[in-house]
């Protein structure tokens, strides 16, 4: 049977002389790991990102449902599949970006972007695009509070771009606001334009590497250096170990660590503070530097920079390949990682919600946590109608005027919203059958205050009614 496949498909000589009979110089160690680092990491992003594409639903009625659901009811033999899936994608998003970094760096300090491989490094600006184009729409699919206002201001930075700037945004948002069409957009780009773009540019990535090999360490340019050991088994045990750890360390993360979830995405906040992922602080944090020039910040300086780093083997066209022998650009390349990670670093100490905290005291800084905590607004055993009936009490924004408790995941006492004089509690209502809280929301008393909301489908009444009653019954429950 085997002898038949090899000889049909001749894979096993086809292996033995892509990796046995290939060779790479002499002195290739672990920090030659680090880019297979990263494609260990793009797989686990591509299995993980497949398990949360089936279960997540692209509205913004159903998007941030439809990832409770999914942290909450997705177990496998008490083992909280779902919630593991999404801290592993969710994990991996940072990780991805801090090995393709990592990597970028090393091809730096080394040289190793010289002559011939200045298109493989081309290649590789592509891939680090598109992995930071990932992290930006991948964040917005949640719609949880962060994701809505991150979007708003990132998608009001693109229209900084000179000449086409309003266009730009407008067809990032697909309208004037950041909305429904938004969402659409964002999500085809996250599960379908981005992976083909990143598989192609991966493939021209990987032929370039395979044609020209890896550079010898510390050799000038032309000078490929002696053989070393074979790739396999000597390189590929490396590259193999390194897989496993980093594989390992996102798994553990990811069982130990829930990814966190804002509350629902609530748009007429005006109290918000955005805050984009970490990757994106420094850049964030430009816009604080350059608060004069505004479009500086905003496109001039990060547009420059990625310009000179993208034609970066072509500007420079020394021979030498060692660090120490290149001072200048050793001395360029440090002050360029201390500047970043100093932005970056800034960015996170210039925490809004850490400020709010200090200038408030203790109330504000326990709000300030909660907002960044995964609160999980109603625990496993919520009915659909009651989820629905969640999700419509926040849109409705019934919280404004009715405030109430709620348990999240981990046991503890949540409150919600803000409470209008005369308005009863959310969980204390008189009105105690499904019918009658629907019939009051459809029409409310005569000369009250409470709004009508005789626009709403019954059906979502009864599943606003249903989620009331629930938190009704589980605040008079027994602890
Ligand atoms: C603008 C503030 C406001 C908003 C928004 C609001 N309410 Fe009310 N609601 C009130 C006030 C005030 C009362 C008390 C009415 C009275 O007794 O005069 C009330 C009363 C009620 C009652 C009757 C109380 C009882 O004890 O049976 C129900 C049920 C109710 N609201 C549900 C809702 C739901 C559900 C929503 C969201 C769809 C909502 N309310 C949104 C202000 C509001």
């Amino acid at each position: 049977m085997l002898d038949f496949l090899e000889d049909r498909l001749g894979l096993v000589t086809a292996f033995r002389s892509s990796m046995s009979q290939k060779h790479p110089p002499r002195g290739i160690g672990y920090l030659r790991t680090i880019g297979f680092a990263a494609l260990t990491v793009m797989l686990l992003q591509f299995l993980s990102g497949i398990a949360l594409a089936v279960h997540y639903v692209p509205t913004t009625e159903l998007a941030y449902p439809s990832i409770l659901a999914l942290e909450q009811d997705l177990t496998f033999h008490g083992f909280a599949f779902g919630s593991f899936t999404r801290a592993l994608h969710h994990f991996g998003a940072s990780a991805f970006v801090i090995f393709v970094v990592l990597h970028m760096m090393r091809v730096y300090f080394t040289g190793a972007y010289k002559q011939p491989r200045e298109l493989t490094w081309l290649s590789g600006i592509g891939l680090f695009l598109i992995v930071m184009g990932f992290g930006f729409t991948g964040y917005l699919l949640p719609w949880d509070q962060k994701a809505y206002f991150a979007t708003k201001v990132g998608t009001e930075i693109a229209s900084d771009t000179p000449l086409i700037g309003a266009q730009v945004k407008e067809i990032m948002r697909g309208g004037t606001e950041v909305a429904q069409p938004t969402l659409t957009r964002f999500y085809i780009i996250h599960v379908v334009l981005l992976p083909i773009a990143l598989l192609g540019v991966l493939g021209a990535h990987f032929y370039l590497i395979q044609r020209h090999g890896v550079s010898a360490p510390g050799r000038p340019v032309g000078d490929e250096g002696e053989p070393g050991a074979p790739y396999f088994p000597d390189h590929t045990f490396k590259e193999a170990l390194v897989g496993v750890l980093v594989s390992g360390a996102l798994f553990y993360m990811s069982s130990a660590y829930r990814a966190p979830l804002e509350p629902l995405a609530d748009p007429s906040d005006t109290s918000y503070h955005p805050r984009p992922d970490w990757y994106f602080l420094g850049l964030f944090q430009l816009l604080k530097v350059f608060t004069t020039s505004r479009q500086l910040g905003t496109f001039w300086v990060p547009a420059g920079f990625m310009t000179l780093v993208a034609l970066l083997p072509f500007l420079d066209r020394g021979k030498e390949r060692h660090w120490a022998r290149r001072k200048l650009a050793t001395a360029l390349g440090v002050l360029v990682c201390l500047v970043v990670a100093g932005l970056t670093i800034a960015g996170f100490r210039d925490d809004p919600h850490k400020h709010d905290a200090e200038a408030a005291g203790e109330g504000a800084k326990k709000a300030a946590a909660k907002s960044l905590g995964p609160v999980i607004p109603y625990p496993l055993e919520f009915t659909d109608m009651e989820r629905r009936g969640y999700a419509l009490v926040r849109r409705l924004k019934c919280h404004g005027c009715h405030s109430y408790v709620s348990k999240s995941a981990d046991g503890k006492q949540v409150t919600h919203g803000t409470q209008h004089d005369g308005a009863p509690r959310l969980d204390e209502f008189e009105s105690d059958t499904l019918k009658a809280v629907a019939d009051y929301v459809r029409q409310p008393e005569e000369g009250s205050e409470m709004p009508s909301f005789s626009n709403v489908t019954e059906q979502d009444r009864l599943a606003i009614a249903a989620y009331v009653l629930r938190l009704t019954r589980q605040k008079k429950a027994p602890k």
